[in-house]
């Protein structure tokens, strides 16, 4: 079985076809794609956001089966170091980690409100992400979304 993520269509080895399997797990500890984070394990917190065919979706509780043909897109496909995406260079610009562990799944989300609705307001913002941040990142959230949109 291939997945096409970031890009790229990638064979699965054969222990990790079993279609129950969270495609969290299938990213992090089949092939170590580890900037999704594992969190609650219940869709409830966001931080293993990723994006099916563009949908923001929670992989924690998206099995492989789900997965089908759509397009995988990982924090690692946003950008780089190299090519950083512009949310990732407002990110910067704002310093909106603290403990960083649940950005990859806000720029995940972020990134998909901004292709939807370019110039979201903060309302907007606020009704997209749903993802839970216990440092209370979300006014340079906001405000990192408005510098890339802008
Ligand atoms: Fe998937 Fe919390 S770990 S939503």
């Amino acid at each position: 079985m291939d997945l096409l993520i970031n890009g790229r269509f990638v064979p699965l080895p054969d222990e990790a076809v079993d279609p129950a399997m969270p495609l969290l797990w299938v990213l992090r500890d089949v092939l170590q794609l580890t900037g999704s984070k594992y969190g609650c394990g219940i869709g409830a917190c966001g931080a293993c956001t990723v994006r099916l065919d563009g949908v923001p979706a929670r992989s924690c509780v998206t099995p492989l089966s789900a997965v089908g043909g759509r397009a995988v897109q990982t924090i690692e496909g946003l950008g780089g170091a190299d090519r950083p995406h512009a949310l990732q260079r407002a990110w910067v610009l704002h310093q909106v980690p603290q403990c960083g562990y649940c950005q990859s799944g806000l720029l995940m989300a972020a990134a998909a409100l901004l292709e939807r609705q370019p110039k979201p307001s903060d309302a907007d913002i606020d009704a997209a992400l749903t993802n839970l941040c216990r440092c209370g990142t979300y006014p340079r959230v906001r405000a990192a979304i408005h510098t890339a949109a802008a």
